[in-house]
This record gives C-alpha cells, sequence and structure tokens, in this order.
C-alpha cells in the first residue's frame, strides 16, 4: 500500500492472551480471543503501515495478509523479548494483548501426577513489557490498553502517568458488548490531559480505526 495516513510507519501491535505453562499439558491464561489486536493490525496495515503483529494464544487465525508480519509467541516473557527485539525501529506500538501479570514459579517438565487432596501453584510476577517500554522510549508512540471491571477511567488514567504512555484506551470489560471475545467494544481513549476519544458501542474494527487516526494525527503533528 502506497497511500494512507501511516504510509513509511512501523507499527507494532500486540494481540491475544499469553500463556503460563504450569507443565506440558496445563497453563494458566485469560479470554483474549486476539479480536481488538487482529482488527488493530488489519487497521493500521489498511492505512499504510509496515504493520508487525506479536501475537500470543488466540482463538481464531490471525489476518492471513502476507503484507502483515506475524510473529506467535507464548508467554510473558516471549512477548516482552519479542516486542523489546522491535522497540528501537517501532514508530507507534500498540499493546492490545493481555498478558499475564503472574506465572507459575516452576513449570515442570513433565505431567504433574494427581497426589494429595490440595495442591499450591506459587506465582512471580512477569516483567511489565508496558512499563519497561515507557521507560525506554525515545521518538515512539505508545498506546497500552486497560482492561478493567468498573473505575476504568481512574485506572487506566493511572496507567497512562505510570508507564508513561501517550494514550490509553480505557476498556470496561464488565460492559455488555465490550471487551473479550466479542466482535464489538465500548472504549475511552485518554492523554496526559483527558478525555480524547469517547467511542461507544461499535465493531472492533472501527474501534481500531479510530484509535490509529489518532495516533496517526499525533504522530504526523509531532513532525511539523
Ligand atoms: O482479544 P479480545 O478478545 O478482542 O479482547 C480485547 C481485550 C479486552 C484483551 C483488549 O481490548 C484489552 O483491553 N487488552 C488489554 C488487556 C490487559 O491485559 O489489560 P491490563 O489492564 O491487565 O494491562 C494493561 C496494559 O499493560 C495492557 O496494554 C497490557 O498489554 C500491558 N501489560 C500487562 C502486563 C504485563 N506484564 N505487561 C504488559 O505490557
Amino acid at each position: 500500500k502506497t497511500s494512507g495516513p501511516l504510509v513509511g510507519k512501523k507499527v507494532v501491535i500486540t494481540a491475544g492472551g499469553t500463556v503460563e505453562r504450569i507443565d506440558p499439558v496445563r497453563y494458566i491464561s485469560n479470554d483474549s480471543s486476539g479480536k481488538m489486536g487482529f482488527a488493530l493490525a488489519r487497521a493500521a496495515r489498511a492505512m499504510g503501515a509496515e504493520v508487525t503483529l506479536i501475537a500470543a494464544r488466540t482463538d481464531e487465525a490471525p489476518p492471513l495478509d502476507p503484507a502483515i508480519h506475524l510473529v506467535r509467541v507464548e508467554s510473558a516473557q516471549d512477548m516482552y523479548e519479542a516486542v523489546m527485539d522491535r522497540w528501537t525501529n517501532c514508530d507507534i506500538m500498540v499493546k492490545a494483548a493481555a498478558v499475564a501479570d503472574y506465572r507459575p514459579r516452576q513449570s515442570s517438565e513433565s505431567k504433574i501426577k494427581k497426589s494429595g487432596d490440595t495442591m499450591t501453584l506459587e506465582l512471580v510476577k512477569t516483567t511489565d513489557i508496558l512499563e519497561s517500554l515507557g521507560k525506554n522510549k525515545d521518538k515512539q508512540f505508545l498506546i497500552g490498553f486497560a482492561a478493567e471491571t468498573g473505575n476504568a477511567e481512574f485506572f487506566a488514567r493511572d496507567k497512562l502517568i505510570r508507564k508513561n504512555l501517550d494514550l490509553v484506551v480505557a476498556n470496561d470489560v464488565a460492559m455488555e458488548g465490550a471487551g473479550f471475545g466479542t466482535d464489538t467494544n465500548i472504549v475511552k481513549v485518554y492523554d496526559a490531559e483527558g478525555l480524547v476519544l469517547d467511542l461507544p458501542l461499535a465493531s472492533k474494527d472501527e474501534v481500531a480505526r479510530r484509535i490509529l487516526r489518532l495516533a496517526a494525527d499525533r504522530v504526523a503533528g509531532a513532525l511539523i
């Protein structure tokens, strides 16, 4: 594609839910289907960007477009490495993936056998990818998501400030038609000053286009 507001821009999108292994047949994950991230990847491509899609576990297949460079990952640690590898050369990063905050301290190489009546899994924190990006930000435009069940504005704006984001997409996943697994979403987008985009129920494709148009405008503005 040779025209569009993102021509010449390298856009990296993360999608899906990370998988944190307990043993070879069991894991901890979440309900992310990948739909929001895939919609963002398609929209960025349609706007002319050079797109890399870093996808963890998803319910459906990623976009087949050969122009979208697909990187498959499993765990939060894999995603951290894949994202960091591409950070220096990235213009816009959109972190739509649902990344585990904790992983099992140990992952067994063989299937854990049933034994006692109770079993305890010890979890340790994963690396916060978004925070690491924010700390190492140079010219990149960084967009985070915040999936919340209540008080979405407060938590989203707190993430924006603490993690040094340019925009945060607040997703109240408790609302009907929003969040995990659906084809639609309901989001509010904030920058450091406040609300910049209020999107009532819309398809994830439309939400993706609106978020990227906003990012494209801001990135273009910064160059003038
Ligand atoms: O995939 P779908 O079914 O379409 O659902 C879409 C979605 C609900 C997953 C998506 O819209 C969304 O809200 N994604 C973010 C989910 C999430 O993990 O939110 P969070 O508030 O826990 O994390 C905040 C941000 O930090 C996210 O951008 C996340 O990618 C990032 N993060 C979290 C933990 C971690 N260790 N590293 C991170 O970078």
